[in-house]
């Protein structure tokens, strides 16, 4: 039977990183794979979670299974940390989280819910989105669209067709949005954008589903949240899919979490029990060692603490060399305008050069990054940002 198997393409992002390590070339630079990076090129385990693995090795009592649902304080900590600890959802009792493994897991989890309440639905989704997500909520039989969000003429977001076609949008549907740090355009809404758009799915009835994969990346733990909890004040029923892969820089460990928010507690009862089962029938349970780790580091004040400045020094990083990469752009005499760079969050943003332009870069000097022109800003460091702007200056 797997010999009427074709063989695939390779993944864009993984096919173009194996091309990058095999390139001998000294001066190359890799601004592909979404993954923070420091300046040395690194992505070190923070030292909040070294502690905290430590407490763990002495405290952990058991390698007994976990459940479906994971640990129930992770819960508690993610429900705090995105939504805020007095939340009237969480005050009222009507939330619903579950560990998963990585925002991906989060997002199956949340598609297949979806499915089970409307089989017919359509998830909407920003053009552009992450590239995960059209498989991730596709491959479960549901419907995918797309809403204007980015126009890469004017390199800023597309506010009134977006609110156009929410408006077309009606109850039985998802509308899919980034909670911050777009990936891959970098370009968020501001507050009263946010305001609109709950008032747009109250009126409609649709089912917003926030992604949160950069919480903290951004301008500030609170502060990316701030769109998500609007939609949370303003709609009866939210998902929310968070991941803690980049702020914790827990990606092997797979850890995230998905939050149903239902109008009751008798509806949301029932989300628990479909939740439960969904995850049964696909990975049975989480792992358990990343959330146990964030759970450390949330319940004890100093770890938080650490995790706090680990966090600060990672967002600082990033929008430091956001202002720099255009500095250097305008002082390298380059005439167009890129000062959109400092105005978009977290680690991506379009670099608005044309695919022949992200080839000739590749080909010519070493410098890695998708043909949609997305570069991870965290993959620049002192000593490789003159040569990535001369290298971009040569192809303009
Ligand atoms: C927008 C978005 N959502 C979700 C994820 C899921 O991340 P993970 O499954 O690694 O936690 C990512 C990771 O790149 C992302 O960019």
């Amino acid at each position: 039977m797997l010999e009427t198997l074709v063989q695939l393409p390779d993944d864009p992002i993984l096919g173009l990183m194996a091309v990058y390590r095999n390139d001998p070339n000294p001066l190359k630079i890799d601004l592909g794979v979404g993954i923070y990076k420091d300046e040395a090129g690194n992505t070190p385990v923070l030292d909040a979670v070294k502690k905290a693995q430590l407490h763990h090795i002495n405290t952990e009592t058991t390698k007994a299974y976990i459940g479906p649902a994971g640990a129930p304080g992770f819960g508690k900590v993610m429900e705090a940390l995105l939504l805020g600890a007095d939340h009237p959802a969480i005050v009222e009792g009507r939330t619903n989280t579950l560990q998963t493994p990585g925002g991906c897991g989060a997002l199956r989890a949340a598609a297949e819910l979806v499915k089970r309440c409307n089989s017919g639905a359509t998830v909407w989704v920003s053009n552009p989105t992450w590239a995960n997500h059209i498989p991730l909520m596709g491959d479960t039989g549901l419907q995918i669209k797309e809403y204007p969000y980015y126009d890469r003429e004017t390199s800023s977001i597309q506010f009134e067709a977006m609110i156009a076609t929410l408006e077309q949008v009606g109850a039985g549907d998802v509308v899919l949005l980034h909670g911050c740090c777009h990936n891959p355009c970098g370009a968020d809404l501001n507050l009263q954008q946010w305001e609109q758009v709950a008032a747009v799915a109250k009126a409609r009835g649709f089912l917003p589903l926030v992604d949160i994969a950069y919480q903290g990346l951004g301008d500030g733990l609170d502060e990316d949240a701030a769109g998500l909890r609007i939609l949370a004040a303003a709609v009866p029923e939210l998902l929310i899919t968070a991941s803690c892969s980049k702020n914790f820089g827990l990606y092997r460990e797979r850890t995230g979490a998905v939050i149903a928010i239902s109008a009751s507690s008798i509806a949301r009862d029932a989300t628990h029990s479909q939740l439960c089962s969904v995850v049964r029938a696909n990975y049975s349970m989480p792992p358990a060692h990343g959330a146990a780790l964030v759970e450390i580091i949330l319940s004890s004040e100093e770890l938080t603490a650490q995790w706090h400045s680990e966090l600060t020094l990672m967002r600082n990083r990033i929008n430091g060399l956001r202002q720099l990469l255009v500095d250097k752009i305008v002082a390298r005499g380059i005439e167009r305008d890129f000062s959109f760079i400092t105005r978009e969050k977290g680690m991506f943003s379009f670099l608005g050069v044309t695919p022949e332009q992200v080839r000739q870069m590749r080909s010519e000097n070493s410098i890695y990054f998708v043909d949609s022109s997305r570069i991870n800003i965290a993959g620049i460091n002192n000593s490789n940002i003159d040569y990535l702007v001369d290298s971009l200056a040569r192809v303009l």
